[in-house]
């Protein structure tokens, strides 16, 4: 018999739990045809061009947030294929994936026992960082990063929306008890929010390596040890929580000597990353993407 590990409990347990809901979000087909094509060497800029076009209302945003001052460009990017040949491969399947992700799950404005905007603003400084600090530590491909940063908590959200009133159960000994989050989750859910999370994108369909880091982003629910993406992310999370942009209860993961080494980082001399020299970085960063968050909020007519 296959031995059991805390992973596939949990996911069992979410599977049970979906069992109980119905309609479930889909993330649009078309998501997965830019992770493919932005991923296949022979896809040019004009085919990743055509196959954005045909999705008209998310060719126009891509357009728009290709416009933001974050780019930085002084000529209007007037085509879809102009801003593939202009900001990348990478980073017009970012900026298109968070469009679509946007749109399926963080436009929610039912009732959530946290404040989704904050969510939001923690997700997106998350993806920025996760891009920065995994392209400092010479990873093969940056662009990863951002996404893996953007989806991180996605099971958090999912567990809040379907289930609210657990959700705050969960809040509630977080923050009256002081009972780390995932202990908390355990206690209510039988099952955590990475685990949430890595199966509602591998129900998606999505790359084997994002589901992996959302599902080991807190190191210790992962029963294998996690990828230099996952660390990525991880990582981020602190220094975007130290930076002051929280997103619902709980407090980061203790960074282990592994992820230190693995990620690289710059120490202080106390043998600590050197927490100073990143924020200011990430600051240096956010302040660039002020704008990108000022023309996310936009794109649906929100304010
Ligand atoms: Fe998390
Ligand atoms: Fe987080």
């Amino acid at each position: 018999m296959q031995e059991m590990t805390v992973g596939s409990i949990e996911a069992d347990r979410i599977q049970q739990l979906v069992g109980s809901i119905s309609g479930l979000p889909a993330l649009p087909a078309i998501a997965l045809h830019l992770l493919e094509a932005a991923e296949d060497p022979n896809t040019s800029a004009s085919d990743l061009a055509t196959l954005i076009s045909a999705d008209p209302a998310l060719a126009t945003r891509l357009l728009r947030l290709a416009n933001s001052a974050y780019y930085g460009f002084p000529r209007k990017i007037a085509t879809v294929n102009l801003a593939v040949v202009v900001l990348g491969f990478d980073t017009v399947r970012d900026l298109c994936l968070s469009v679509l992700v946007t749109d399926c799950f963080f436009n929610e404005t039912g009732e959530l026992p946290f404040q989704m905007e904050q969510f939001w603003k923690h997700s997106l400084a998350t993806a920025i960082c996760a891009r920065m600090v995994y392209k400092l530590s010479d990873a093969s491909h940056s662009g990863d990063g951002f996404i893996a940063g953007l989806l991180h908590d996605v099971g958090k959200l999912f567990l809040a929306k379907y289930f609210p009133k657990e959700y705050t159960m969960v809040m509630g000994k977080v923050q009256n008890d002081g009972m780390p989050l995932l202990e908390a989750e355990r206690m209510v859910f039988s099952a955590t929010h990475p685990v949430a999370g890595a199966w509602l994108l591998d129900e998606w369909n999505l790359p084997v390596w994002l589901v992996e880091s959302t599902r080991t982003h807190h190191q210790e629910v992962a029963d294998e040890p996690s990828s230099k993406l996952a660390m990525a992310v991880t990582f981020s999370d602190l220094l975007v929580r130290k930076a002051r942009i929280e997103g619902g209860p709980g407090v980061p993961t203790e960074l282990s000597p592994e992820l230190m080494s693995t990620l690289q980082l710059k120490k202080n001399v106390y043998g600590e990353p050197d927490y100073d020299a990143y924020l200011d970085k990430l600051q240096r960063e956010l302040r660039r993407a002020d704008d990108l968050f000022g023309t996310f909020q936009k794109l649906d007519g929100k304010k």
